[in-house]
C-alpha cells in the first residue's frame, strides 16, 4: 500500500505520550490489574507534574514506531506480567516484554513525579521490586535524574534519539550516546557518522572538557559516574526550583528547556545548546545576540551570523 505520508499521520496520529503538565483533574497515579488506561483517561504523578495518556505534546513516547488510530478501543494495561498497549484489534502494539511471569495482582505501573513510569511488583509486606522503568528507555528527552549510560559488562548503552520530524516520534537520524570506553558522549548521524563529542569529564570543574558553557550554570547539579560496571552522566536541579528537560531535536542539537512559572512557558536556555555558538564562540544568556567571538576572532560567516545561525563559529582575524 502506498499511502501519502500526511494522510498516514492524520489517520493514525495517536501515541501514548508522557507529558509535563499542571493537570486540573486529580487522576490516579498508577495502572493496576483492575485499572487500565483508555480513551481520554490519563494517570497523573502524585505531585501533579507529569501526565500519561493518548495525546501530545510529550516528553516520552511508548509506541514510538507504532501509532494507533482508535484511542477509545485501545488500552494500556497489566497483562501476562507486563505493561501492554493493545489497539482496537486487541493486538499488542507495544509491551515491556518481560519474561518472568508475575501474578497480575502484584503488579502496578506507577507514574512518579520525576516523570519515570515504573512497573513494579508490590508484596504484602510493602517491599517493592522494580521490573521495568521508562527512564531506561529514553526517547528524545532527558529528564533530571534520568541517565544516558553505558554498561561495561555487556557493552550496551542507552541512546537519546531525535524524532523523525516535529510530528513523528519515530526514531530520527541523530543520537547521543557514550562512546564504547564510556568516557565521553558523542552525537552520531544516521547511526554511524560521529560529528560531535563532549570531551572527557573534568571532575574538578564539573564540566565536559569541550562543553565549557556548562560552567555558566547555577541551576543544575551535574554529575558523572564511571565505575567498573558502568558509566553515566546525570543531573538534578538545585532546590528543585525548576522543571527542566534536555531534548535532542530533529536537527541534531541538544536543547535545554526550563519551565517558567510566571509565563507558563518553556524557555530555551540558548547557552546550554551544545555548540550553539560554534567553534571559538562564546555564549552569554544575558546579552543579545547570545553569541560572540573570542577576542581576536570574527564570525566565519557574517551572513549566517546575521540570520542567527551561529553554528559556523568564529575564525581568527589574522593568521598566527
Ligand atoms: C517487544 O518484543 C517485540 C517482538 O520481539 C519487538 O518487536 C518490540 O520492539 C519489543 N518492544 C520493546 C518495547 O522493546
Ligand atoms: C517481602 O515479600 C517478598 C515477596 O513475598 C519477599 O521476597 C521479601 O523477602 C519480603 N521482604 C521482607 C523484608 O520481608
Ligand atoms: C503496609 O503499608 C500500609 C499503608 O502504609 C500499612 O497500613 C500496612 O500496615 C503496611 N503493612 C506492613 C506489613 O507493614
Ligand atoms: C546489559 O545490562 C543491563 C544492566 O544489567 C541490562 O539492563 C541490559 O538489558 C543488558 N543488555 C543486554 C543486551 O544484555
Ligand atoms: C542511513 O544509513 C542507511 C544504512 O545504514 C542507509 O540505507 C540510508 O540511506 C542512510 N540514510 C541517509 C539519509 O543517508
Ligand atoms: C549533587 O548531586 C550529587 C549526586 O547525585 C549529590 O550527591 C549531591 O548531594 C548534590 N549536591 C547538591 C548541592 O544538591
Ligand atoms: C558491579 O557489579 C557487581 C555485580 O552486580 C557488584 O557486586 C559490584 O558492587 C558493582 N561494582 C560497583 C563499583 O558498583
Amino acid at each position: 500500500m502506498n499511502m501519502d505520508y500526511n494522510q498516514w499521520l492524520k489517520l493514525c496520529s495517536f501515541f501514548l505520550f508522557l507529558s509535563l503538565i499542571v493537570p486540573l483533574s486529580l487522576a490516579a497515579d498508577r495502572i493496576t490489574a483492575r485499572n487500565s488506561l483508555s480513551g481520554k483517561q490519563t494517570i497523573v504523578s502524585s505531585g501533579g507534574f507529569f501526565e500519561l495518556g493518548f495525546f501530545s505534546p510529550s516528553v516520552w513516547v511508548a509506541n514510538r514506531e507504532t501509532p494507533i488510530s482508535d484511542t477509545l478501543n485501545s488500552e494500556l494495561k497489566i497483562l501476562n506480567g507486563n505493561l501492554v498497549l493493545t489497539n482496537e484489534a486487541k493486538s499488542h502494539v507495544w509491551s515491556t516484554n518481560l519474561t518472568n511471569p508475575i501474578s497480575a495482582n502484584l503488579l502496578e505501573a506507577v507514574l512518579g513525579d520525576s516523570g519515570n513510569l515504573i512497573l513494579r511488583e508490590s508484596s504484602p509486606n510493602n517491599s517493592t521490586r522494580v521490573l521495568w522503568q521508562s527512564f531506561d528507555y529514553p526517547g528524545n528527552t532527558w529528564l533530571p535524574d534520568g541517565k544516558i549510560s553505558f554498561n561495561k559488562k555487556n557493552g550496551t548503552g542507552q541512546h537519546l534519539t531525535s524524532w523523525k520530524n516535529g510530528d513523528d516520534p519515530a526514531p530520527g537520524l541523530f543520537s547521543l550516546e557514550l562512546e564504547p570506553k564510556g568516557k565521553q558522549y558523542i552525537i552520531k548521524w544516521n547511526g554511524t557518522q560521529q560529528y560531535w563529542t563532549s570531551g572527557t569529564w573534568d571532575s574538578k570543574q564539573q564540566i565536559f572538557n569541550l562543553v565549557p558553557e556548562m560552567r555558566l550554570n547555577y541551576i543544575y547539579n551535574f554529575s558523572f559516574v564511571d565505575d567498573s560496571n558502568e558509566s553515566y552522566f546525570t543531573y538534578s536541579v538545585y532546590d528543585n526550583k525548576f522543571i527542566s528537560q534536555f531534548v535532542m531535536d530533529t536537527s541534531g542539537q541538544i536543547k535545554m528547556w526550563t519551565w517558567l512559572e510566571n509565563t507558563q512557558q518553556w524557555n530555551l536556555q540558548q547557552c546550554q545548546v551544545y555548540a550553539y555558538c560554534g567553534k571559538f564562540g562564546t555564549c552569554n544568556q544575558n546579552s543579545l545576540p547570545f553569541c560572540n567571538c573570542l577576542n581576536g576572532f570574527q564570525p566565519q560567516s557574517r551572513s549566517d551570523w546575521g540570520l542567527s545561525d551561529y553554528s559556523g563559529g568564529c575564525v581568527r582575524k589574522a593568521p598566527l
